[in-house]
């Protein structure tokens, strides 16, 4: 099966709080894009396209191998999502990959097994898939008075990682489904689920958790400190 990756790297990072793209912070002296291509690349998809912000095009290409496609991303993840695959598309040699795995930047420390774990769930023949871990925590609907209102029962809960894979088709069909739509999507996965296809579940990783705030990113810090 010839999978090909796409990264989302086009956000701002406000939340981090640094002076640049988050995907271009360093972690370990690496940029985060480049430990998260890496990731990709370590559990067996060759060809990556990575969505950056327009005005750092030149920065991330730069830092990126040679072989790997930068296009300019959206004003939001679907956005940026939607340019990387149709350039996945062009990219792509004949016939064109039958799978497609989208990453999010912001994870540099995905072990190279979910991404292998996510494949071979493809291989198997789901059309749509998604790393999980449990909920740890107990869950609480919140009013807008900070009052809780409602107890979630957690044991059917999911928090949902990246790297999520498709087949193709499935992929791109569902995101010409929503385009123009005033929805916005924090994932894949949902994008597919809104056309109606099934979301098959792994294993995820506790290390392929998002760098958000700057706490993150000292935590990340010592687990690759030497
Ligand atoms: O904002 P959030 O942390 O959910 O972003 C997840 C990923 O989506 C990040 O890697 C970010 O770079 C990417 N993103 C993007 N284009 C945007 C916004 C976010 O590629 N416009």
């Amino acid at each position: 099966m010839h999978a090909v990756g796409i990264v989302a790297a086009a956000g701002s990072g406000l939340r981090l709080g640094a002076e640049m793209p988050k995907a271009l912070v360093l972690l370990g002296g690496r940029p985060l894009v480049c430990w998260a291509v890496e990731s990709l690349r370590a559990g067996g998809v060759a060809d990556v396209v990575v969505a950056v912000p327009a005005p750092q095009h030149a920065a991330f290409a730069a830092v990126l191998p040679a072989d790997v496609h930068v296009v300019v991303g959206g004003d939001t993840r679907t956005a940026s999502v939607r340019a990387a695959l149709a350039a996945a598309g062009e990219h792509a040699d004949a016939p064109g990959p039958s799978a497609v795995l989208v990453h999010d930047a912001a994870r540099p420390l995905t072990p190279p097994d979910v991404v292998a774990r996510v494949l071979a769930a493809l291989a198997a023949g789901a059309l749509a898939v998604v790393p999980v871990l449990p909920v740890v925590d107990t869950t609480v609907v919140v009013g807008d008075d900070g009052v809780v209102t409602a107890d979630v029962p957690r044991s059917t809960l999911r928090r949902v990682q990246t790297p999520q894979g498709f087949d193709r088709a499935t992929l791109v069909a569902a995101y010409a489904r929503v385009h123009g739509a005033a929805a916005e999507f924090t994932d894949d996965a949902s994008v597919v689920r809104a056309a109606g296809v099934a979301v098959h579940t792994v294993a995820g990783d506790e290390r392929a958790r998002k760098i958000t705030v700057a706490h993150d990113l000292l935590t990340a810090e010592r687990e690759v400190a030497p």
